[in-house]
Order: C-alpha cells, then structure tokens, then sequence
C-alpha cells in the first residue's frame, strides 16, 4: 500500500460511526456458474446470453466464477477480508425452475450453507431476492410486462422467507428495477432484449408491485431481518441551459430515478411535464390498491450508485453506459458524456462529488418517508490483465472507492450537506471479477481478480486496502472509550 493509500485508510476509519457497516456485493448470475446443476432451471438471462452478438465477445455466462462449486473459498476470501456484511443474491431459478410451482431442495440447500458458512466467519448475510434472473418460463409469457409475475415473486419470497429468515439479516427484495425496464425491456441491450422503448413501462409497474407484494409476503413470513429495496439513482443534468434540454433532463429523471422511489416511498407515481405525457401513456391508469400495495414501509433504502448522467435533446448513441442500441436512434434525447471528469473501463465518469450530492437530493425529495439508508453498490471496472502472477496495482480503484465512500461520510455527517441522511453502511461493488452482463468478462469490477481461464482468485491493492479500513476502524473501536 502506498502512502497515501494508508492517509486515506485511516482518515476515512477515523470517520467510521462504530456501527457502520462495511460490505462487499455480488449476484448470482454473475458468479455462480452451474446453471443447469443442481436442479436450477434456465433464466432470461441464459437466454439471452446464447443468442449471437448479444453478449461481447461472445462470452458465456456458464462457469463464470464457479462460486457454486468454490462457496468456502470465497466465504474465507471474505472472512481474511474482515467485512461485516455480505450482499449476494438468491437466484431464482434455483430455488424455483419454473418460477411457479414446486421448490428445488438442491437450491435451497445451496443457499442454507452459504448463510451458514457467512455466519461461521463473522459476516452477516444481506440477500437480494432479484438479481435480474427471470426463470425463463416467466419470461417467456412476458416477464415483468406481465402482471402475475409480480404475483410469482411474491410466493417465491415468503417460500425464501420462510427458509431463510431465521438468519438473514436484510432483505433487498428487486435490484435496480430501472435497468431491468430499460436495459433490458426498452432498449434491448439486456435480457430479455426487448426494444419497446416508452412501451417498457408497464414492466415498472409490475416489478414495483412485486416488490411491495414481497415485502408483505417476507413480514408474513416472520423473517427477523430486516427489509428494503435496492434502486439506482443517477443524478441527472441537462447538457446546456438550453429550455429543452432541461425539459428532457427532467423527463430522464422521472423515467431514471423518480418513477421507482416514488411510488415506493410516498405511494404515487410522478407527474410528468405536459409535454411529454403522451409518452407515459403505456402505464395506464394505475389502481389505488396497487399503490396502498407498493407503498409499504421499509427498513431501510439501498442506494446503488456509480454515475450522474448528462441528458442532451434529439436522438443520438454518442454515450451509454450499457453500450448502444438502434432503438435509441428513435428517441428524443440521448445520454452524453462529462469532459470534466475522468472515466472508469467502462467510460462512466468518475464524479464522487455527485454522491453527496445526490443523498441531498434525495432527502429533499422524500424528507421522512426516506429510510436510513445503505449504499448497497459502488465501484469501478479499470482495464487489467487477463492473467496475473503477482500482486495487481489496482490504484484508480482505490481511490475510486476512498472518493466515493470519503464523499458519502463527508455528506452525511454533522454539518455536511446531506447531515440529516442517516447513512448506516457501504457495499462495495464488487468482491471479485465477474461475468459483467452484456459486457461479458470485458469489465473487471473486482477486489479480487479473478483468472476466468483457472479460475483462480488474486487479491488486488484493493482487497488489501479495504482490509486495511476495516482493521483501522476496527482498532478505533477497540480503544474508543464507551
Ligand atoms: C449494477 C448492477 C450490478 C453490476 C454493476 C456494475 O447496475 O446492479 O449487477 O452489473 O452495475
């Protein structure tokens, strides 16, 4: 570690509240690999991942990480890791092949140890019941364009409830519902590839009422964890000052962020600007049952966040965070890049200061009816090597990961500018290198690296360095006077 990586440890461990939670995050589909042992049924996701020029380079999601097969080498990857928590999420078909109907015991066992093992090692298990994995048979009468299976999701929530509440510590029921409607039912660049652009909406009417269905349906359960949601928030920007690029800015705000933490969190949806109301028509009229139904109080509020977005008018694929479709040459606005700021693997830029800015934002927005919050996603993907020997100087993600969790702490503590969010931990995204959806294994997010030809698992700087917060903060607390 350099100097100034063990400044930033202990500045930051020094800001670290006694109980803050330090985690790492991850996702079934990602990383597990073995989808068709053990009984799981095939997803969207595999679908989709099979059909030509849909995944880059035309990798495979089939091994992945192998962490099916590698689950205690990971928990103890973790464990010398010295985190509180562990994001990961249940997948789906796993649990239930066809998404209705009978339970899989080989996935649920899978999942029982896992929680076991995490508990073994000190780490408290936090699992996100939707990953973005439909069993395939769910979506192939529609998947989230069709209402029941926000019913589907339900039952299998209180079956996963009731197997696993006696240990989970908190449950996020969807992740990031917006890129599920946009990525993959709007502009097709993701499972399940549709390219219904402003027709995509109902599918974020029926993800929300699955989630407040499963939110009822885990608290009928009895599980003794607590319960929450996990949406992206981007910051928007209009590209110039210019009248309609503020209005589109707007209208990409509703459709990014609003249209999802809205009705979750004050139980109505967003008005849009007149003008543009013509393109929201697909949601329909919208049922106060269904509202009063997504409208449930939560725990907490998971906050995954990476980068704002600069929304500029007229139709254009000049800059996407997924990659590029033609569907968004049929749009009135397209997404367009900072200059300012420096950029990840990915080209996102790179704007901790956008974080602050945004738990501000939110406060403003949703004032009490805001849970404290977790940011349960936050990282970076740098160009790195496909083979390693020896140790792999990560240092962009380091600082990406002290900036971004320096911002956060700065922002919410007395006197910041966000004071009155109560920030209660921070997920890094992610532990180790993974099958990176459309990107295939192209963007290495990982604090671990990971060799996808032996599979072999390399702790970055990055791991060290988390651990080195960790160890600090954990010191502080050891002298600090009670
Ligand atoms: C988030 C996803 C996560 C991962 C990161 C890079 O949007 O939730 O699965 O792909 O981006």
């Amino acid at each position: 570690m350099t100097v100034q990586d063990a400044v930033s440890v202990q500045a930051l461990a020094a800001r670290l509240g006694p109980h803050f939670t330090l985690g790492v995050a991850s996702a079934a589909f990602q990383i597990e690999g073995s989808l068709a042992a053990g009984g799981r049924g095939p997803s969207g996701w595999d679908a989709f991942a099979e059909k030509p020029g849909s995944i880059m380079h035309g990798h495979s999601p089939a091994i992945a990480c192998d962490h099916y097969n590698r689950t205690p080498e990971d928990v103890e990857l973790m464990r010398a890791l010295g985190i509180d928590s562990y994001r990961f999420s249940l997948s789906w078909p796993r649990i239930q092949p066809d998404g209705t109907g009978a339970f899989n015991g080989e996935g649920l066992d899978f999942y029982d140890r896992l929680i076991d093992q995490l508990l073994a090692a000190g780490i408290s298990p936090m699992a996100t019941l939707y990953h973005w994995d439909t069993p395939l048979p769910l979506e192939r009468r529609g998947g989230w364009m069709n209402r029941t299976t926000a019913e589907r999701f339900a039952e299998y929530c209180a079956a996963a409830g009731r197997r696993f509440g006696d240990r989970v510590a908190q449950w996020v029921t969807l992740n990031e519902p917006v890129s599920v409607t946009l990525n993959g039912y709007a502009l097709g660049v993701h499972a399940p590839g549709r390219t219904l652009l402003f027709d995509a909406l109902p599918s974020v009417h029926h993800q929300l009422l699955g989630h407040g269905l499963a939110v009822q349906a885990l608290r009928a359960a009895g599980v003794k964890g607590a319960v929450g949601v996990a949406n992206l928030h981007s910051p928007v920007r209009p590209a110039t000052r210019k009248f309609t690029d503020r209005l589109l800015a707007r209208v990409f705000d509703l459709m990014m962020n609003r249209i999802y933490a809205d009705p979750i969190l004050l139980g109505h949806y967003p008005k849009p600007p007149l003008v543009a109301r013509p393109w929201f028509r697909s949601l329909g009229k919208i049922a106060d049952a269904d509202l009063r139904n997504i409208h449930q109080p939560l725990d907490f509020y998971g906050l995954n966040y990476y980068c704002p977005v600069k929304v500029a008018t007229g139709p254009g694929t000049d800059h996407s965070p997924v990659g590029t479709t033609d569907a968004m040459s049929r749009l009135h606005f397209h997404t367009a890049a900072f200059p300012e700021y420096g950029t990840t693997g990915f080209g996102w830029p790179v704007a901790p200061e956008h974080l602050g800015i945004l738990l501000r934002e939110l406060k403003d927005r949703y004032g009490e009816a805001l849970p404290p919050l977790y940011i349960t996603e936050s990282g970076a993907s740098f160009p790195e090597p496909d083979h390693v020997s020896g140790p792999i100087a990560d240092a962009e993600r380091i600082s990406y990961l002290a900036a971004h969790l320096g911002h956060a702490l700065a922002a919410t503590a007395p006197g910041g500018i966000a004071a009155d969010v109560e920030l209660l931990g921070y997920y890094v995204w992610t532990l180790m290198d993974n099958f990176e959806w459309a990107a295939g294994y192209s963007q290495r997010f990982g604090l671990v690296h990971v060799d996808f030809k032996t599979l072999e698992r390399t702790p970055k700087d990055s791991y060290y360095w988390y651990q080195a917060l960790s160890r600090a903060r954990r010191r502080g607390q050891a002298t600090e006077p009670r």
